[in-house]
């Protein structure tokens, strides 16, 4: 199958030497190619170039011809933040906060993550991989081509692993690049309340050795957090998860600055994850390291919470990705172009910025930058064509609306 995008009005985020990952000044730089033309063979980009040094067609058999006129190509979203294999939705603890109770007294009451545990256990594999499915193809539709997903809503030896099965089924029947982390560490369920070192265990004996054995996931994460799992378990737990095979992509700083960024750079964490409070030592901690910074502006948003300082972290020449965080209490949105719009509107990231961060940042935070994230010849096919729209920078600024026309994966177009 062989596609040729043509008359592409600009061709953004383009790369003829692909790097990992973009960080400080260099996010601000977005190469485009204008009135382009892009080639897509056997699921990868083949070409691409100026319409000006296109001489047309030569012996291309099953070529799909798609004018581009007035449109602009992107690569897709790389969303490395999601929960997305979750049971129901929490529009009673929306409520709850709009009349005045707090994310924390909500959690204290048995609400927040432990709800959602409780809808999880009840729901079946088949339920849940139908729901997340359709959530997979909601997020298609606004561009999204990658996206990792993360357990966390079991909180039992089989709930966690009925939320790893249904994401390795949806890795096998789906066209959109995924990756699966585990997340026990999301909460300490009710019966281990007064023995956390119990449900550790169960994490480390129990989980991860079936999790390795059946090749589950690909991260382990932790939500370190007051209320949640200190530093010191945390490191248990990323010690026992690289012991099995695990690399680290971790919750930290979403309310407090306890010193989990500085850990899990020493545990050499692909992602720090959240980030709304943010001390100068933390920001100290990145420096130099390899680790991205993931922020998740949606859900900031949602629970009007501060944003991460995006701005002082890129002027200290950090590297920045952007996700969704899409999950059922604090983000029930996988929603990236309103990601990317809040990126610029709230942490003043420029345009050039935030593409950045939700593509080849992105990619780098799910470990697929060498194949995912710009337009590169030989990377995957992922790619979306917009509307007919003035600019790149129109994209941010034209908040809520879908300027998605149509969604290119793996070569494929998606109906
Ligand atoms: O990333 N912070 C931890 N976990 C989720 C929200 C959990 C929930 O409220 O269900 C997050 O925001
Ligand atoms: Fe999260």
């Amino acid at each position: 199958m062989k596609i040729l995008i043509k008359n592409i009005k600009e061709l953004v985020q383009v790369e003829t030497a692909p790097r990992p990952k973009v960080s400080g000044k260099e996010m601000s730089e977005l190469n485009t190619v204008k009135n382009a033309w892009l080639s897509i063979i056997d699921g990868k980009i083949d070409d691409f170039g100026s319409m000006d040094s296109w001489d047309g067609v030569e012996d291309w058999s099953d070529l799909e011809v798609i004018d581009a006129s007035g449109k602009m190509v992107f690569p897709c979203w790389c969303d490395s933040h999601t929960h997305l294999v979750f049971a129901g939705s929490r529009e009673g603890e929306f409520t709850d906060r709009i009349n005045g109770l707090s994310y924390e007294e909500i959690a204290n009451r048995g609400g927040g993550i432990l709800n959602s545990a409780k809808k999880l256990q009840e729901t079946s594999e088949i339920d849940l991989f139908q729901q997340a499915t359709a959530r997979l193809k909601e997020i298609t539709k606004t561009g999204t081509g990658a996206v990792e997903i993360k357990s966390g809503y079991g909180l039992s030896l089989d709930a966690e692993l009925k939320i790893l099965r249904v994401i390795k089924n949806l890795k096998e029947e789906s066209d959109l690049e995924i990756k699966a982390t585990f997340l026990g560490a999301h909460a300490v369920p009710p019966e281990y309340k007064e023995d956390r070192k119990g449900y550790i265990d169960l994490i480390t004996k129990e989980m991860l050795p079936i999790i390795q054995e059946e090749k589950l996931a690909n991260y382990i994460d932790v939500f370190c957090e007051k209320n949640y799992f200190s530093v010191e378990e945390m490191e248990t737990i990323l010690e026992a998860g690289a012991a099995h095979g695990l690399k680290p992509k971790v919750h930290v700083n979403q309310f407090t600055s306890i010193g989990g960024i500085k850990a899990a750079v020493n545990y050499e964490a692909i992602s720090v994850d959240h980030l709304e409070i943010m001390k100068e030592l933390d920001i100290r901690a990145l420096k130099g390291a390899e680790t991205m910074a993931t922020l998740l502006p949606s859900c900031s948003f949602f629970l009007s919470i501060p944003y991460a300082p995006a701005r002082s972290m890129i002027d200290n020449g950090l590297a920045v990705a952007l996700a969704s965080d899409y999950n059922p209490g604090s983000t029930p949105s996988g929603n990236m172009p309103f990601v990317i719009s809040l990126a610029c509107i709230k942490q003043r990231m420029t345009p050039e910025e935030a593409i950045n961060a939700a593509t080849i940042n992105s990619a780098y935070a799910m470990e697929i930058s060498n194949t995912h994230g710009s337009i590169a010849k030989g990377k995957v096919a992922n790619v979306f064509i917009t509307d007919p729209i003035p600019s790149y920078a129109y994209l941010p600024y034209s908040f809520g609306k879908n300027v998605v026309e149509a969604v290119i994966l793996k070569g494929k177009l998606q109906q």
